[in-house]
């Protein structure tokens, strides 16, 4: 029976899926690992262990560069929690304009006061705030979460100026074609009355919003984080919020520059905190997890390229090889050399790493296993 061991709190909707296998948070040598926010870096990546599969978009917790010299495949869910965070930056967006929650929260204070109608009417004023109507909204990365947030934004009456230099042909087809396209991130920190951030944290990202990036923003700007904390550097957002120039910083990452600050909106990390996202990131994972044990089919990967095959032969062999000079004709040889027919195969690379599933008339004995894996830069052979 194969394992999969989960690093979170999942929700039940994978074990609808993960039926057959045994899953809990304390198997040992797990072949899969399903997980939301848990730090794997610095955890021991086992023998046996094929995939790992985020129940989320953000994979930042996960070594990828080890699972891919490993020939662990990692997944993530795009798109499986869109909903869910777009709309909680659509309830940020009015909490960036108005002061909603201090007013909510001063309003508390004044329990058991006499006369509260006259205190609520005097004390009012200082929590006046903005309508989002008519003003610019700057998305910053328009993949699942981005287009759904430029969309809706649109329905509300803003002008939308949408920025990603990486947009698929899928979020193309899904953005209005009332929203506006720049190729200059400047553009978009000069133009917008609103900012939301929805880019992965890579190196080229980290601290994209910083001191210097903060002075092209308009006075005033609105800032909302829901993607990762270490996208804005969090010590010249906390200056440029105390001196008026960001009026508003709403994060779904807090950290110790951010906390107690007036005008920093901290959010504890509830962008895909609903059961409907939770359901669908777990049963997504668990089914990418699944089709990959069982099939070696690889879908929505974040290190080995899309590759899927339907069964149709007697057997199949899946290898993650180096995307180099001469590798496929190595392999076949070895398989010809043993008489067996290859009746289909697929072979696909991403950047320096390649996986191939050949689906072959027999079955390979352990030898012909053997002597695939021992030919140079095969970093991993399974027959599934
Ligand atoms: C994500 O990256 O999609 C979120 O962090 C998901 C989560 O809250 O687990």
């Amino acid at each position: 029976m194969m394992k999969i061991l989960k690093l979170n709190s999942i929700s039940p909707a994978a074990e609808e899926v993960l039926r057959g296998y045994e899953y809990s948070d304390s198997v040992s040598d797990p072949d899969g690992i399903l997980l939301r926010s848990f730090s794997m870096h610095d955890y021991p990546l086992g023998e046996n262990l094929l995939a790992v599969a985020r129940a989320g978009a953000g994979v930042n917790n996960i070594p990828i560069d080890a699972c891919t010299e490993r020939g662990i495949v990692v997944f993530n869910t795009p798109g499986a929690n869109a909903n869910a965070v777009k709309e909680l930056v659509l309830c940020e967006l009015f909490l960036g304009g108005r002061k909603i929650v201090n007013g909510a929260v001063w309003t508390q204070t004044l329990k058991g006061k006499p006369d509260l109608s006259k205190l609520i009417e005097k004390g009012k004023g200082q929590f006046a705030g903005q309508e989002i109507t008519e003003k610019t909204l700057g998305v910053i990365g328009l993949g699942a979460i981005g287009a759904l947030v430029a969309n809706a934004a649109l329905s509300l009456g803003m002008n939308v100026l949408g920025y990603d230099p990486f947009l698929s042909v899928k979020s193309a087809w899904m953005i209005d074609r009332r929203v506006q396209f720049t190729d200059d991130l400047n553009a978009v920190f000069s133009a917008s009355d609103f900012i939301t951030l929805h880019v992965p944290l890579t190196p080229e990202t980290k601290g994209m919003i910083n001191r210097e990036t903060l002075a092209k923003c308009r006075n005033g700007v609105v800032i909302i984080n829901n993607s990762r904390g270490e996208l804005v550097a969090s010590g010249d957002m906390a200056a440029a919020v105390a001196e008026g120039k960001v009026s508003r910083y709403i994060t779904d990452f807090p950290d110790e520059t951010l906390l107690g600050r007036e005008n920093i909106l901290c959010v504890p990390h509830l962008g895909a905190s609903t059961p409907e996202a939770e359901d669908n990131c777990a049963r997504m994972a668990a089914r990418e997890l699944t089709d990959y044990l069982e099939n070696g089919n690889i879908t929505n990967s974040v290190n080995y390229p899309a590759v899927s095959l339907p069964r149709s032969s007697a057997a199949r062999v899946c290898v993650h090889h180096k995307n180099v000079r001469e590798m496929l004709s190595r392999i076949l040889a070895v398989i010809s050399a043993r008489g067996i027919n290859v009746a289909h195969m697929l072979d696909q690379s991403r950047g320096e790493y390649a996986y191939l599933i050949l689906e072959l008339d027999d079955i390979p004995d352990e030898e012909c296993l053997a002597r695939i894996r021992a030919i140079d830069g095969v970093l991993r052979v399974r027959k599934v």
